[in-house]
């Protein structure tokens, strides 16, 4: 077994860890130890938690409750989910079974539901209409202002004119933190639409709502407490290893009027007994909730609330550090944790030059770093939510930046 264990250990050490400082790339990983130790009790403890789980329910919703209060969604209820794409998909779900009593039974029989989110939303949101038969032409596409949040205005003429077409919208989809450029849309507009126009506001928040809990920029979250629904991704900005997605909701009982169910062979008779799978999309689902309860329970929300703010003042520190250099372009402030910028060269196209330029560096390995598109110009879109990372990797990033860049130029 030891022999075993070392050469995994070995086999994977010669292999890229997103877990170090110097990863910047997409929505990286800390996995946070005292969670990864949660997460091996949970696993041995290996409960599933579809049916009635006893202490491990106990600990999931009180787990929810901690979440929901960390970043400012107070009272809220809900589940862990394997994700942000799982937690938008049961969101929906929701939302579809109250905008259209019944359809969990007939299925969609007409086009006439739609979807409202910005242009900068994530890719789950279409994914989440497709499945649930919706189809992506059901995605209403709604621009963006010049701080890359979905614009209020426009998302009422939207709604507005589908109801004059005879159509059903079903859910609004805020995001609290674009994956792109880490946008916060202003939820306060949203849900005033929503309120106006009685749509369900579901907020997808899997990477930045954990930013509502810090001082600096919990502003940017005025209005989620309006939100019928709210994904929020630990495994992402809080630290945890994957799967640790959350899905909060206002009233459960539009979950359980999606996913009830009864079956021969899980009985429902006792009503004081609750079954999660009542309430939630998988089946057998794992006690997800536990690492991150070890977390918070062992590193407290302030310890917690330093750490992301900590990522939010590397953040600044590094669009200043682009803005000091000439050859550097910041595409967009950070509202968040993520900071496009791209390199201009002398003489190559911009945008070939900023693909080989990621592609190099990747090559070297002494930063990771992906590639991205923003308005048409190729970037490159470092994303810190590593509490590992410190203001040299920051300042490392940039000097591998240039240094291979004019290698290359
Ligand atoms: C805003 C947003 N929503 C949803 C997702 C999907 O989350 P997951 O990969 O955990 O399913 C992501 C992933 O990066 C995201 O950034």
């Amino acid at each position: 077994m030891n022999e075993v264990l070392a050469l995994a250990e070995e086999i994977l050490d010669a292999s890229l860890s997103q877990t170090r400082p110097r990863f910047f790339a997409f929505v990286g990983s800390s996995g946070l130890e005292s969670a990864v130790l949660g997460d091996l009790l949970a696993t041995a403890h290996d409960v599933n938690m579809a049916t009635t789980a006893h202490a491990a329910d106990l600990i999931e919703s009180q787990t929810v409750q901690w979440l929901s209060s960390l970043v400012g969604y107070d009272g809220a209820e809900g589940y862990f989910t394997s994700g942000g794409m799982i937690s938008n998909l049961t969101a929906l779900s929701a939302a579809r079974e109250k905008a259209a009593p019944g359809t969990r039974m007939t299925g969609v029989r007409d086009g006439r539901l739609c979807v409202y989110t910005s242009v900068e939303s994530h890719a789950s949101i279409q994914r989440a209409c497709e499945v649930l038969g919706l189809g992506s032409q059901a995605v209403r596409a709604v621009s963006i202002d010049e701080h890359r949040r979905m614009r209020a205005d426009e998302l009422r003429t939207a709604i507005t004119q589908d109801v004059a077409d005879g159509r059903a919208p079903m859910a609004v989809v805020a995001t609290a933190g674009t994956t792109l450029t880490g946008a916060v849309d202003d939820l306060q507009a949203v849900s005033a639409v929503c309120r106006d126009l009685d749509v369900w506001m579901h907020v997808d928040g899997a990477y930045g709502l954990p930013a509502a809990s810090a001082p600096e920029t919990a502003h940017l979250f005025a209005g989620l407490s309006d939100a019928d629904s709210v994904s929020v991704d630990a495994h992402k900005w809080l630290f945890v290893p994957k799967a640790c997605g959350c899905l909060m909701v206002k009233d459960k009982n539009a979950l359980r009027a999606t996913f009830a169910h009864d079956s021969g062979y899980m009985l429902h008779d006792d009503q004081r007994v609750e079954h999660s799978v009542d309430a939630t999309l998988e089946y057998s689902r794992p006690f997800r909730a536990l690492k991150l309860w070890v977390a918070l329970k062992t590193h407290g929300r302030q310890q917690y609330v330093s750490a992301i703010s900590k990522n939010l003042a590397l953040a600044r520190i590094l669009a200043d550090l682009i803005g000091e250099e000439d050859r550097l372009e910041l595409l967009t402030q950070p509202q968040l944790s993520i900071v496009p910028f791209r390199y201009l060269p002398w003489n190559h196209e911009p945008n070939d030059f900023n693909r080989r330029l990621v592609k190099k560096m990747q090559e070297r390995g002494r930063v990771w770093v992906s590639d991205a598109v923003l308005d048409g110009r190729v970037c490159l879109r470092p994303c810190i939510v590593n509490f590992r990372t410190q203001e040299d990797d920051v300042r490392a990033l940039v000097e591998e930046t240039l240094a291979v860049a004019a290698a290359l130029d």
